[in-house]
């Protein structure tokens, strides 16, 4: 990303003196939909990253604009101040929470901008979140600890967006460091840092260019039905209270007390969260064939079982099998975006040319490469 245009741009629309943040998006090599049953994900900040210049205004008013949709917001801060625009909502909605949480946060003007691709399963929202988060935190000295502002970002998801997201985005955003992956624990937020350097491997992203409407509805009632299971499961045992504590066996007791589809959904999470803690093991290996298979495994399940995939992506998976590739999936919420490949060095090129040939031929759009660079999360520039 060139920075030099946005700092220019907010000195041409506030004058000088505003300071320079930026927080990443992320990849996820495995652990999807787990993050709001308390599961595991295994997620890395990279780098495409949203930006933002900040300064205070001296009034109680914040004056903003996203410099890649060419549009200003001016609003206040109070809960009925609302923005109209939806990108301000993000902004709104991080100032909003801060002060839920006792802080008092003053007038600022702010420019925005990004190469997060949109709708890509990459989390540009949790990047502007946390992008936000981070440079009024610095700039107010307001005293949040990364972790605080992840869950910030994603309450503004919640109450602000009106997606029940879990924490993944935010925190792998806020907390990614350099070359390593983030084994998070959902429920208590405990985390390690998971060096990742698969020597002879390569991770790509290919992105559908497809982004499916209401795919927020969407994920919302897939949380839905989890929660939906875990009320049954803890009928017969109160200590389930996510499905992180059910069991395979668990599920089965409630089988016949929850809907086909519930049930459906509550197998692909708990079989994920197992996936997970495999995957962990097999990387403390280097034994990236068991990494690969676990991958097409979750693809099998987020496609047959939680139905978040759609054909563009499918299509995507097959080519992967198709040209030898080690391990292959839908990534982030689904419903459109990347799939995350594991290729070994030498297959690459053949695979990414030849399923960017095959898919552009199937469905009229050339898709997007990226190769996946895992960077630091939130910082000052
Ligand atoms: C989206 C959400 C995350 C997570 C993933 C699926 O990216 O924001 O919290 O649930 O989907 O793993």
């Amino acid at each position: 990303m060139n920075t030099f245009e946005i700092k220019e741009k907010f000195q041409k629309l506030y004058g000088n003196g505003g300071i320079l943040y930026v927080s990443p998006g992320r990849i996820n090599l495995i652990g999807e939909h787990t993050d709001y049953n308390g599961g595991f994900v295994l997620p890395g900040a990279i780098d495409k990253a949203m930006y933002c210049v900040v300064k205070p205004n001296g009034t109680d008013k914040v004056r903003a604009f996203a410099l890649d949709l060419n549009e200003s917001s001016e609003f206040g801060l109070n809960e009925a101040d609302k923005p109209q625009e939806g990108w301000a909502k993000y902004i709104f909605g991080v100032v909003r929470e801060m002060e839920k949480r006792g802080k008092s946060v003053p007038g600022f003007d702010i420019v925005i901008s990004g190469d997060v691709p949109l709708g890509a399963g990459m989390s540009s929202s949790a990047a502007l979140e946390s992008a936000v988060g981070f440079a009024l935190n610095d700039q107010f000295k307001l005293g949040f600890t990364r972790p605080e502002l992840a869950t910030i970002g994603q309450s503004t998801e919640h109450n602000y967006v009106g997606v029940k997201c879990g924490i993944m985005d935010q925190f792998a955003s806020c907390m990614g460091k350099e070359g390593s992956l983030i084994r998070l624990d959902c429920r208590s937020l405990e985390y390690e840092y998971v060096p990742f350097d698969p020597k002879g491997y390569q991770l790509v992203l290919l992105n559908t260019c497809v982004a499916h409407e209401l795919a927020s509805s969407a994920y919302n009632k897939r949380r839905e039905s989890c929660e939906r299971v875990v009320e049954a499961i803890a009928k017969r045992h109160p200590e389930v209270k996510l499905l992180r504590d059910a069991t395979p066996a668990m599920l089965e007791e409630v089988k016949n007390e929850v809907s086909a589809e519930d049930y459906m959904r509550a197998e692909f999470v708990i079989g994920e969260i197992q996936r997970l803690l495999d995957t962990c093991e097999a990387l403390k290996k280097d034994d990236y064939e068991t990494v690969g298979k676990k991958m097409y495994e979750t693809h099998e399940g987020l496609s047959k079982l939680y139905e978040v995939s759609c054909p563009e992506l499918d299509f995507l998976n097959d080519q992967a099998k198709k040209h030898g590739v080690t391990g292959s999936r839908v990534m982030g919420g689904g419903f459109g975006g990347c799939t995350i490949n594991l290729v070994k060095k030498d297959k690459v090129d053949t695979f990414v040319q030849s399923a960017s040939e095959a898919y552009e031929k199937e469905f009229g759009i050339k898709p997007k490469v990226y190769d996946v660079i895992i960077k630091d999360g939130a910082r000052a520039l």
